[in-house]
């Protein structure tokens, strides 16, 4: 039988219990969900594609495009020169180039985009570009960058407490430097675009995008066009997972240009090996540590330098190291602390958003410090995790972060201790230690880690959100929102928000694709905000018409409007009861308006970015996880044997997204820590272009054993029904993984060394860290 979700109707003892598979799962399944590539075109479409540059950065001496535009099928080539308005499509902050001149940034920057009668020719034609370039040498480590103080962005400092006053106090001390690799973000959906030119100058632009707004401006701005004339529809994306928040953008200002000087329909979309070219990744950084602590491994004082290597421009990259920032602590109180984060400019795309947004690359320094702790003062490494954890020992001091935010709702301590008794983590620990001993080659190793992940966009005015609700005089609903589905479920969790509110079946709720002509001026659906910010502004629509129908029905019966109950499909009150759909017929005679936008601002939020301090997140998700690996010593192969998560979804909306939304995650964050390594040549161009040399996560990487369970505390803070975020949390349960390698490796020296492991901890990384650490032990 179908698992059915109770749905309770606020302020009744009604369920109403409808089956909440996500909106598009059929289509899904069945391939007729329609993407970029499947929309129908009109007759007069043309097809475009990207004019890649040079594979070295420096200046143009040459462009020739005469090959392009004499190519079959092509109709014409459009380089900057062509451009009417902005040439610049920076998304916060300038630098982010449309069609490059004569300054190559980044290697195969784009220099112009070819229209043809197909796809292929297109492709084709862009492939005989000529062009020379006056190299020059790129800058493409963190070294490299600080040597010659070369940025994107300002430095941001953060801190707690005097540090080096601490720091001289202490009787141990740890200094450590992480080296941590980007990854791709590999949507099964490339970057693509359809724009279709309408009357009086406007155009209609299809874009796979996060950021259908941010879409509207730069279209609007490349063709000098005001916004009104121009409309951004989004239906789904094959994935986003962050790599469509900003960078979607360029690709439908490519299409939007043609088709407004050659008043025809463009698609346009990127070649995998292209996309993954062409398009920024998530960050790498290289993270510097320093950490003092007493003899039982509690931390007093903790510095941290964190250097995010961002690519030719900022992109979102200031947003992408202050969360870093933020997240430097993880769970844990810090001591004293300074955390200075810097913004590295190398000569290579421009990174971006990816799931977490810099958190994971904060987190794991922390981490990999207290894993080291735990081995030097002889304790289990989960003991001083929940020595070090926010609230620990029942003490108040440790409430706050070292960036001045109170911790409240913090259900970690709980979280990991049920999940450690779920696990038998103890147990197991022990169980492992005997194995290894007699166990001469396989080595096992276990870990727990847990998350805590801030909920907010930390650019304060991103916090907004607009919803429109119609419903029509059968009774039938539809809802449009800012938010754009994904994949993630965002949809069918606003569908189920409007359904409740109404006390209707899910059935008669659709929601429409995203368009800015319906709400306007968005957010990108990031920051795991989308039900949060959108569910909310849902229900403020749902909520006025519901106040409008029971006001009717209030002058009619003569009742209080606050006695008009809505539920299972009925609206009842004292002395009556009658269908929705009645309802609504009458209310339409009636002259009662059928149709709300809401609104929603997230509450409290406010962080001083002069100071470093306040509240930049409305709560945390947390969660936490622990993984089993098998270590082969001898050749260093591994294998993710077994894995239990606990996650705090709040009140779930819908367990079963969450669900999905927490193995996803995982298994993502998985691969960004294992398998997932980015190779670039020495002139910064991306040598692990396709899914041959660059590897994700396969089916069979999944562990044998997969224990997810949610913890379902309703949410400290009024959010949507007291539910929480889930879409990226989960990334960083991963952290276990990585650590119970390190954990495997450590045995070797009988635990008295821990491993270095820098990410992501491929085969052969795994290997030189178990030489190491043979290495150590024959030195001892
Ligand atoms: N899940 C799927 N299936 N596909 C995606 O692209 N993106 C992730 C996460 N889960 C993503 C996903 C990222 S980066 C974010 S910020 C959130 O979903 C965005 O959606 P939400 O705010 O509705 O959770
Ligand atoms: N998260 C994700 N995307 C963003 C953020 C953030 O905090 N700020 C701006 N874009
Ligand atoms: Mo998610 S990285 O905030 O799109």
């Amino acid at each position: 039988m179908r698992k059915l979700i109770d749905l309770k109707a606020p302020g009744t003892a009604q369920t109403v219990t409808t089956p909440h598979r996500h909106e598009s799962a059929r289509q899904h399944v069945s391939g007729q969900a329609a993407y970029i590539d499947d929309v129908r075109t009109r007759a007069d479409c043309l097809h475009a594609y990207v004019v890649k540059g040079p594979a070295t950065v420096g200046t143009l001496t040459q462009l020739d495009l005469a090959g392009v535009s004499t190519a079959p099928g092509v109709v014409r080539v459009f380089t900057s020169a062509d451009i009417p308005g902005h040439k610049d499509i920076g998304a916060i902050f300038p630098g982010d180039i449309l069609l490059a001149e004569t300054v190559i940034e980044y290697p195969l920057q784009p220099v112009a985009v070819v229209v043809a009668e197909t796809h292929e020719q297109a492709r084709r034609a862009a492939a005989l570009v000529r062009c020379e370039v006056q190299a020059r040498k790129p800058v493409l480590t963190a070294e490299q960058a600080h040597a010659q103080d070369y940025f994107v962005r300002p430095k941001h400092e953060q801190s707690h407490g005097n540090v080096s006053a601490q720091y001289a106090q202490v009787s141990h001390t740890l200094e450590g430097t992480l080296t941590i690799g980007g990854q791709e973000h590999f949507y099964l959906e490339s970057q693509a675009a359809l724009v279709e030119p309408m009357e009086n100058d406007c155009l209609l632009v299809h874009s796979s995008t996060q950021h259908p707004s941010e879409v509207q401006k730069v279209v609007s701005e490349v063709l000098n066009l005001p916004l009104h004339r121009i409309t951004v529809e989004t239906r789904r994306m094959g994935g986003g997972f962050g790599g469509k928040e900003s960078q979607a953008a360029p690709y439908a200002c490519l299409a939007a240009l043609a088709a407004y000087f050659l008043k025809r329909a463009i698609k346009i979309r990127l070649a995998r090996s292209d996309d993954m070219q062409l398009t920024g990744k998530r960050h790498a950084f290289v993270n510097h540590y320093k950490i003092g602590f007493d003899a039982d491994g509690r931390i007093l004082a903790s510095q941290f330098e964190i250097n995010g290597l961002c690519g030719y421009t900022p992109d979102l990259s200031d947003a992408i190291v202050d969360r870093a920032m933020f997240h430097a602590d993880n769970a844990y109180y810090l001591g004293a602390a300074h955390v200075i984060g810097h913004r590295l400019k190398t000569d290579t795309v421009s990174h971006t958003a990816f799931r977490g947004f810099g958190g994971p690359q904060g987190m794991l320094a922390i981490e990999h410090a207290l894993d080291s702790i735990a081995c030097r003062l002889g304790k289990d490494p989960l003991d001083i995790r929940l020595l070090n954890l926010y609230g620990a020992e029942g003490r108040q001091d440790n409430l706050k972060t070292h960036y001045g935010m109170q911790i409240e709702g913090f259900w970690l301590a709980e979280i990991i201790d049920r999940l450690a008794q779920n696990c038998e983590y103890r147990n197991r620990k022990a169980e492992f230690r005997a194995f290894n001993q007699s166990s001469p080659i396989i080595k096992k190793g276990l870990a727990l880690t847990p998350v805590k992940f801030g909920i907010s966009f930390t650019a304060k005015h991103l916090n907004q959100a607009g919803a429109l609700i119609h419903i029509y005089t059968d009774g039938s609903i539809q809802v449009n929102h800012g938010g754009t589905e994904m994949g993630q479920g965002l949809h069918t969790k606003i569908g189920t928000i409007v359904a409740r509110e109404f006390g209707v079946d899910i059935d008669r709720i659709l929601v429409t694709p995203t368009r800015t002509d319906k709400v306007p001026n968005t957010s990108p659906t990031a920051a795991s905000s989308g039900t949060d910010l959108n569910g909310m502004a849902a229900k403020h629509a749902a909520v006025q018409i519901k106040e409008r129908l029971q006001q009717h029905l209030a002058e009619k019966y003569q009742v209080s409007a606050d006695h008009i109950v809505f539920a299972d499909n009925q609206v009842s009150g004292p002395g009556f009861s009658l269908a929705f759909d009645a309802l609504i017929q009458e209310a339409y005679f009636a002259r009662v308006n059928l149709s709300a936008n809401g609104f929603y601002q997230t509450p409290k939020i406010g962080y001083d970015h002069e100071k470093g301090q306040g509240r930049p997140f409305f709560y945390f998700s947390q969660g936490a996880a622990c993984a089993e690996v098998w270590v082969d010593t001898l050749t260093g192969e591994y294998k993710v044997h077994r894995v239990d998560i606990l996650h705090d979804v709040g009140e779930s909306l819908n367990p079963d997204i969450d669900r999905g939304q927490i193995s996803g995650g995982f298994i993502q964050g998985m691969g960004w820590l294992t398998t997932e390594e980015l190779v670039w040549n020495d002139q910064g161009a991306l040598l692990s272009n396709s899914p041959m040399n660059y590897k994700i996560p396969a089916i069979s990487d999944t562990p044998e054993i997969f224990n997810i369970d949610l913890f379902q505390r309703p949410n400290n803070e009024a959010t949507i029904y007291h539910s929480k975020a889930v879409g990226e949390p989960p990334f960083m349960l991963p952290m276990c993984v990585w650590s119970a390698i390190r954990d495997a490796i450590s045995s070797l020296s009988q635990y008295q060394h821990s491993p270095h492991l820098d990410t992501p901890a491929t085969t052969e990384r795994v290997f030189m860290a178990i030489q190491a650490m043979k290495q150590a032990v024959v030195n001892e």
